[in-house]
Protein backbone atom coordinates (compact mmCIF):
# COMPACT_ATOMS: atom_id res chain seq x y z
CA UNK A 1 0.00 0.00 0.00
CA UNK A 2 1.06 3.37 -0.94
CA UNK A 3 0.21 6.10 1.43
CA UNK A 4 0.48 9.92 0.91
CA UNK A 5 -0.23 12.74 3.35
CA UNK A 6 -1.10 16.15 2.37
CA UNK A 7 -4.29 15.33 -0.58
CA UNK A 8 -3.66 19.06 -1.64
CA UNK A 9 -2.41 19.18 -5.21
CA UNK A 10 0.73 17.75 -5.39
CA UNK A 11 -0.55 14.52 -2.96
CA UNK A 12 -3.66 14.30 -5.18
CA UNK A 13 -1.85 14.14 -8.24
CA UNK A 14 0.80 11.36 -7.68
CA UNK A 15 -2.53 9.47 -6.26
CA UNK A 16 -4.25 10.06 -9.35
CA UNK A 17 -0.92 8.76 -11.12
CA UNK A 18 -0.91 5.79 -8.92
CA UNK A 19 -4.36 4.74 -9.22
CA UNK A 20 -4.46 5.77 -12.68
CA UNK A 21 -1.68 3.23 -13.22
CA UNK A 22 -2.96 0.95 -11.19
CA UNK A 23 0.35 0.96 -9.66
CA UNK A 24 -1.14 -0.12 -5.82
CA UNK A 25 -3.65 0.64 -3.16
CA UNK A 26 -3.65 4.08 -1.95
CA UNK A 27 -4.09 5.62 1.27
CA UNK A 28 -5.28 9.49 1.19
CA UNK A 29 -4.31 10.58 4.37
CA UNK A 30 -5.05 14.45 5.32
CA UNK A 31 -5.70 16.96 8.30
CA UNK A 32 -8.95 17.55 7.11
CA UNK A 33 -10.91 14.38 6.95
CA UNK A 34 -13.52 15.57 4.13
CA UNK A 35 -10.86 16.56 1.86
CA UNK A 36 -9.11 12.94 2.27
CA UNK A 37 -12.72 11.32 1.56
CA UNK A 38 -13.93 13.78 -0.95
CA UNK A 39 -10.52 13.33 -3.00
CA UNK A 40 -10.75 9.62 -3.16
CA UNK A 41 -13.95 9.49 -4.43
CA UNK A 42 -13.30 11.24 -6.98
CA UNK A 43 -9.95 9.67 -8.03
CA UNK A 44 -11.42 6.17 -7.66
CA UNK A 45 -13.32 6.96 -10.80
CA UNK A 46 -9.84 6.41 -12.51
CA UNK A 47 -9.45 3.03 -11.25
CA UNK A 48 -9.38 0.96 -14.56
CA UNK A 49 -11.13 -1.46 -14.92
CA UNK A 50 -8.57 -4.38 -15.10
CA UNK A 51 -7.13 -2.97 -11.57
CA UNK A 52 -7.63 -4.86 -8.40
CA UNK A 53 -6.39 -1.98 -6.57
CA UNK A 54 -8.28 0.88 -5.06
CA UNK A 55 -7.87 4.22 -2.89
CA UNK A 56 -9.38 5.55 0.34
CA UNK A 57 -9.22 8.65 2.76
CA UNK A 58 -8.55 9.59 6.25
CA UNK A 59 -7.48 11.43 8.86
CA UNK A 60 -6.80 8.95 11.18
CA UNK A 61 -3.13 7.98 10.97
CA UNK A 62 -3.08 4.08 12.63
CA UNK A 63 -4.74 3.65 9.12
CA UNK A 64 -0.49 4.05 8.04
CA UNK A 65 0.03 0.43 9.19
CA UNK A 66 0.43 -2.11 6.64
CA UNK A 67 1.92 0.84 3.89
CA UNK A 68 4.75 -0.43 1.94
CA UNK A 69 6.13 3.48 0.74
CA UNK A 70 4.52 6.85 2.61
CA UNK A 71 4.75 9.96 0.35
CA UNK A 72 4.54 13.31 2.75
CA UNK A 73 3.19 15.88 0.45
CA UNK A 74 1.64 17.92 3.59
CA UNK A 75 1.94 21.60 3.82
CA UNK A 76 0.95 23.95 6.23
CA UNK A 77 0.90 27.26 4.47
CA UNK A 78 1.85 28.53 0.85
CA UNK A 79 5.31 30.77 1.02
CA UNK A 80 5.48 33.50 -1.32
CA UNK A 81 8.97 34.47 -2.18
CA UNK A 82 10.90 31.39 -0.21
CA UNK A 83 10.75 27.94 0.47
CA UNK A 84 11.97 28.04 3.61
CA UNK A 85 9.39 30.97 4.60
CA UNK A 86 7.15 28.41 6.71
CA UNK A 87 9.94 26.53 7.97
CA UNK A 88 9.60 26.85 11.83
CA UNK A 89 6.18 25.10 10.77
CA UNK A 90 7.10 22.86 8.67
CA UNK A 91 9.58 21.22 10.70
CA UNK A 92 6.93 21.05 13.70
CA UNK A 93 4.63 18.70 11.26
CA UNK A 94 7.65 16.65 10.03
CA UNK A 95 8.46 15.68 13.67
CA UNK A 96 4.65 15.46 14.58
CA UNK A 97 4.48 13.21 11.36
CA UNK A 98 7.60 11.28 11.61
CA UNK A 99 6.25 10.39 15.05
CA UNK A 100 3.37 8.82 13.47
CA UNK A 101 5.19 6.72 10.77
CA UNK A 102 7.36 5.54 13.09
CA UNK A 103 5.10 3.86 15.16
CA UNK A 104 2.45 2.65 12.76
CA UNK A 105 4.82 1.78 9.61
CA UNK A 106 8.66 1.89 10.65
CA UNK A 107 9.55 -0.41 7.83
CA UNK A 108 8.19 2.05 4.66
CA UNK A 109 10.37 3.49 2.53
CA UNK A 110 9.40 7.58 2.98
CA UNK A 111 9.18 9.83 -0.35
CA UNK A 112 9.57 13.22 1.23
CA UNK A 113 7.72 15.80 -1.03
CA UNK A 114 7.25 19.01 0.74
CA UNK A 115 9.55 22.38 1.76
CA UNK A 116 11.87 23.26 2.60
CA UNK A 117 12.65 19.44 1.03
CA UNK A 118 16.54 19.43 2.45
CA UNK A 119 15.70 20.20 5.61
CA UNK A 120 12.45 18.23 6.11
CA UNK A 121 14.36 15.24 4.84
CA UNK A 122 17.35 15.82 7.28
CA UNK A 123 14.99 16.29 10.32
CA UNK A 124 12.63 13.29 9.35
CA UNK A 125 15.39 11.35 9.65
CA UNK A 126 16.62 12.88 12.68
CA UNK A 127 13.42 12.27 14.27
CA UNK A 128 13.16 8.82 13.64
CA UNK A 129 16.46 7.68 13.33
CA UNK A 130 15.14 5.40 10.50
CA UNK A 131 18.30 4.17 8.29
CA UNK A 132 19.06 7.03 5.88
CA UNK A 133 18.97 4.93 2.77
CA UNK A 134 14.88 4.21 3.70
CA UNK A 135 14.25 8.26 3.09
CA UNK A 136 13.90 9.83 0.07
CA UNK A 137 13.47 13.64 -0.92
CA UNK A 138 12.23 14.13 -3.98
CA UNK A 139 12.94 17.77 -5.38
CA UNK A 140 16.44 17.38 -7.56
CA UNK A 141 14.84 15.64 -10.17
CA UNK A 142 12.13 17.99 -10.99
CA UNK A 143 14.83 20.63 -10.96
CA UNK A 144 16.85 18.32 -13.22
CA UNK A 145 13.22 17.59 -15.42
CA UNK A 146 13.58 21.90 -15.11
CA UNK A 147 16.73 22.01 -16.51
CA UNK A 148 16.45 19.66 -18.79
CA UNK A 149 13.04 21.55 -20.35
CA UNK A 150 14.90 25.15 -20.09
CA UNK A 151 17.65 24.15 -22.97
CA UNK A 152 15.51 22.13 -25.02
CA UNK A 153 13.72 25.59 -25.09
CA UNK A 154 16.78 27.60 -25.65
CA UNK A 155 18.36 25.21 -28.86
CA UNK A 156 15.04 24.90 -29.91
CA UNK A 157 15.02 20.63 -29.97
CA UNK A 158 13.22 17.83 -28.80
CA UNK A 159 13.90 16.58 -24.97
CA UNK A 160 14.78 13.20 -25.86
CA UNK A 161 17.94 14.95 -27.89
CA UNK A 162 19.99 16.08 -24.22
CA UNK A 163 21.56 13.59 -22.19
CA UNK A 164 23.10 14.20 -18.61
CA UNK A 165 20.96 17.05 -17.48
CA UNK A 166 21.12 17.01 -13.72
CA UNK A 167 20.04 19.67 -10.52
CA UNK A 168 21.97 18.85 -7.38
CA UNK A 169 21.81 20.24 -4.29
CA UNK A 170 19.09 22.96 -2.24
CA UNK A 171 16.07 22.31 -3.91
CA UNK A 172 16.10 25.77 -3.37
CA UNK A 173 17.99 29.54 -4.09
CA UNK A 174 20.91 27.66 -3.97
CA UNK A 175 20.19 24.64 -6.51
CA UNK A 176 23.21 23.50 -8.62
CA UNK A 177 22.66 22.88 -12.16
CA UNK A 178 25.62 20.74 -13.68
CA UNK A 179 26.65 21.62 -17.10
CA UNK A 180 29.95 19.61 -17.69
CA UNK A 181 28.09 16.18 -18.41
CA UNK A 182 25.09 17.47 -20.22
CA UNK A 183 25.71 16.79 -24.35
CA UNK A 184 22.88 18.49 -26.72
CA UNK A 185 22.34 16.26 -29.63
CA UNK A 186 26.02 14.59 -29.03
CA UNK A 187 27.54 18.09 -28.53
CA UNK A 188 29.07 19.11 -25.04
CA UNK A 189 26.54 21.87 -23.53
CA UNK A 190 29.72 23.34 -22.13
CA UNK A 191 31.08 24.04 -25.65
CA UNK A 192 28.00 25.68 -27.37
CA UNK A 193 27.40 28.45 -24.27
CA UNK A 194 29.01 30.99 -22.40
CA UNK A 195 29.39 31.91 -19.09
CA UNK A 196 26.35 34.70 -18.97
CA UNK A 197 24.10 31.69 -20.84
CA UNK A 198 25.53 29.54 -17.79
CA UNK A 199 24.65 32.27 -15.62
CA UNK A 200 21.09 32.88 -17.28
CA UNK A 201 20.08 29.42 -17.51
CA UNK A 202 21.09 29.17 -13.66
CA UNK A 203 18.90 31.39 -12.79
CA UNK A 204 15.86 30.44 -14.44
CA UNK A 205 16.09 26.73 -13.74
CA UNK A 206 16.18 28.36 -10.02
CA UNK A 207 12.95 30.56 -10.25
CA UNK A 208 10.94 28.31 -12.76
CA UNK A 209 8.55 28.13 -9.89
CA UNK A 210 8.48 31.90 -9.37
CA UNK A 211 7.44 32.17 -13.11
CA UNK A 212 4.88 29.49 -13.25
CA UNK A 213 3.61 31.72 -10.40
CA UNK A 214 2.96 34.50 -12.70
CA UNK A 215 0.14 32.18 -14.25
CA UNK A 216 -0.54 29.43 -12.17
CA UNK A 217 -0.65 29.24 -8.12
CA UNK A 218 1.43 26.48 -7.63
CA UNK A 219 3.04 23.54 -9.32
CA UNK A 220 1.93 19.84 -8.81
CA UNK A 221 2.52 17.74 -11.76
CA UNK A 222 5.97 17.68 -12.50
CA UNK A 223 6.79 16.69 -9.16
CA UNK A 224 3.88 14.44 -9.17
CA UNK A 225 5.40 12.22 -12.56
CA UNK A 226 9.22 12.55 -10.96
CA UNK A 227 7.48 11.22 -7.82
CA UNK A 228 5.62 8.49 -9.45
CA UNK A 229 8.38 6.77 -11.21
CA UNK A 230 10.54 6.20 -7.78
CA UNK A 231 7.13 4.73 -6.51
CA UNK A 232 6.89 2.49 -9.98
CA UNK A 233 10.42 1.41 -9.16
CA UNK A 234 10.19 0.85 -5.95
CA UNK A 235 6.88 -1.27 -6.09
CA UNK A 236 8.11 -2.89 -9.44
CA UNK A 237 11.47 -3.49 -8.42
CA UNK A 238 13.25 -1.36 -10.99
CA UNK A 239 16.60 0.61 -10.91
CA UNK A 240 15.97 4.08 -10.95
CA UNK A 241 18.97 6.43 -11.42
CA UNK A 242 18.09 10.26 -10.51
CA UNK A 243 19.06 13.10 -8.10
CA UNK A 244 17.50 12.74 -4.49
CA UNK A 245 18.37 14.34 -1.26
CA UNK A 246 19.43 12.14 1.57
CA UNK A 247 21.45 12.59 4.81
CA UNK A 248 25.18 12.02 3.63
CA UNK A 249 27.85 10.64 5.67
CA UNK A 250 30.61 11.77 3.86
CA UNK A 251 29.53 11.51 0.36
CA UNK A 252 30.72 14.75 -2.13
CA UNK A 253 33.00 15.89 1.55
CA UNK A 254 29.65 16.40 3.54
CA UNK A 255 28.14 15.45 6.66
CA UNK A 256 25.02 15.88 9.22
CA UNK A 257 23.22 17.39 5.97
CA UNK A 258 20.50 16.20 3.27
CA UNK A 259 21.06 17.58 -0.48
CA UNK A 260 20.19 16.40 -3.57
CA UNK A 261 23.10 14.15 -5.22
CA UNK A 262 22.68 11.32 -7.92
CA UNK A 263 21.18 8.21 -6.42
CA UNK A 264 20.23 4.70 -7.70
CA UNK A 265 17.24 3.30 -6.37
CA UNK A 266 15.00 -0.10 -6.15
CA UNK A 267 12.34 -1.84 -4.45
CA UNK A 268 14.72 -1.46 -0.92
CA UNK A 269 15.02 2.61 -1.36
CA UNK A 270 18.11 4.05 -2.17
CA UNK A 271 21.08 1.27 -2.61
CA UNK A 272 24.17 3.65 -4.00
CA UNK A 273 25.30 7.06 -4.02
CA UNK A 274 26.76 8.07 -7.23
CA UNK A 275 30.14 9.80 -7.10
CA UNK A 276 30.18 11.97 -10.55
CA UNK A 277 33.00 14.16 -11.75
CA UNK A 278 32.47 17.84 -11.10
CA UNK A 279 34.27 20.85 -12.82
CA UNK A 280 35.83 23.11 -9.88
CA UNK A 281 32.80 25.71 -10.62
CA UNK A 282 30.48 23.04 -9.75
CA UNK A 283 31.99 21.58 -6.52
CA UNK A 284 32.21 25.34 -4.88
CA UNK A 285 28.10 25.63 -5.65
CA UNK A 286 27.31 22.23 -4.36
CA UNK A 287 29.58 23.66 -0.88
CA UNK A 288 27.78 26.63 -1.23
CA UNK A 289 24.86 24.91 -1.40
CA UNK A 290 25.35 22.23 1.32
CA UNK A 291 26.46 25.56 3.93
CA UNK A 292 23.13 26.87 2.88
CA UNK A 293 20.99 24.39 4.03
CA UNK A 294 23.00 23.46 7.00
CA UNK A 295 22.36 27.10 7.87
CA UNK A 296 18.74 26.61 7.82
CA UNK A 297 18.82 23.20 9.97
CA UNK A 298 21.15 24.66 12.42
CA UNK A 299 18.33 27.71 12.75
CA UNK A 300 15.97 24.71 13.66
CA UNK A 301 17.71 22.95 16.13
N1 LIG B 1 9.58 18.51 -3.77
C1 LIG B 1 9.17 19.31 -4.76
O1 LIG B 1 9.82 19.43 -5.80
C2 LIG B 1 7.87 20.04 -4.60
C3 LIG B 1 7.15 20.51 -5.71
C4 LIG B 1 5.93 21.15 -5.49
C5 LIG B 1 5.45 21.32 -4.19
N2 LIG B 1 6.19 20.86 -3.15
C6 LIG B 1 5.73 20.97 -1.77
O2 LIG B 1 4.72 20.00 -1.53
C7 LIG B 1 3.92 20.41 -0.42
C8 LIG B 1 2.45 20.29 -0.78
O3 LIG B 1 2.12 21.23 -1.79
P1 LIG B 1 0.59 21.41 -2.25
O4 LIG B 1 0.60 22.43 -3.32
O5 LIG B 1 -0.02 20.09 -2.46
O6 LIG B 1 -0.03 22.06 -0.91
P2 LIG B 1 -1.58 22.21 -0.54
O7 LIG B 1 -2.40 22.13 -1.79
O8 LIG B 1 -1.67 23.41 0.35
O9 LIG B 1 -1.89 20.89 0.32
C9 LIG B 1 -1.30 20.64 1.55
C10 LIG B 1 -2.17 19.64 2.28
O10 LIG B 1 -1.47 19.20 3.45
C11 LIG B 1 -2.45 18.98 4.44
N3 LIG B 1 -1.83 18.94 5.77
C12 LIG B 1 -1.25 19.92 6.47
N4 LIG B 1 -0.73 19.45 7.61
C13 LIG B 1 -1.01 18.13 7.65
C14 LIG B 1 -0.74 17.09 8.57
N5 LIG B 1 -0.06 17.32 9.70
N6 LIG B 1 -1.17 15.84 8.30
C15 LIG B 1 -1.86 15.60 7.15
N7 LIG B 1 -2.13 16.54 6.22
C16 LIG B 1 -1.72 17.80 6.47
C17 LIG B 1 -3.43 20.13 4.26
O11 LIG B 1 -4.64 19.78 4.88
P3 LIG B 1 -5.88 20.77 5.08
O12 LIG B 1 -6.88 20.31 4.06
O13 LIG B 1 -6.35 20.54 6.47
O14 LIG B 1 -5.41 22.18 4.86
C18 LIG B 1 -3.52 20.20 2.73
O15 LIG B 1 -4.55 19.40 2.22
C19 LIG B 1 4.37 21.85 -0.11
O16 LIG B 1 5.27 21.84 0.98
C20 LIG B 1 5.08 22.27 -1.38
O17 LIG B 1 6.00 23.30 -1.15
C21 LIG B 1 7.37 20.22 -3.32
Amino acid sequence: MISIIGSGRVGTSIAFLCVSNALDDVLLLNRTKDKAIGESLDIANAIPSTSKFSIHGTDDYSKLSGSDVVVIAASTGIYQKDRTENIHSQVKMIKEIAKKIKCYCPSAIILLISNPLDVLTYFFQRETTLPRFKIIGVASSLDTSRFRYLISKKFNIPQSLISNALVLGEHGDSMTPIFSGVSVDKNPLLSMVGDDEIFSLTRSVRNYWKKLRDYKSRSQFGIAKNTYDVLDAIVHSKELSIPASVVLEGEYGEHDVAMGVPVKINQHGIFEIQKIKLNQFETDMLQNSSKKIRGYITSQI
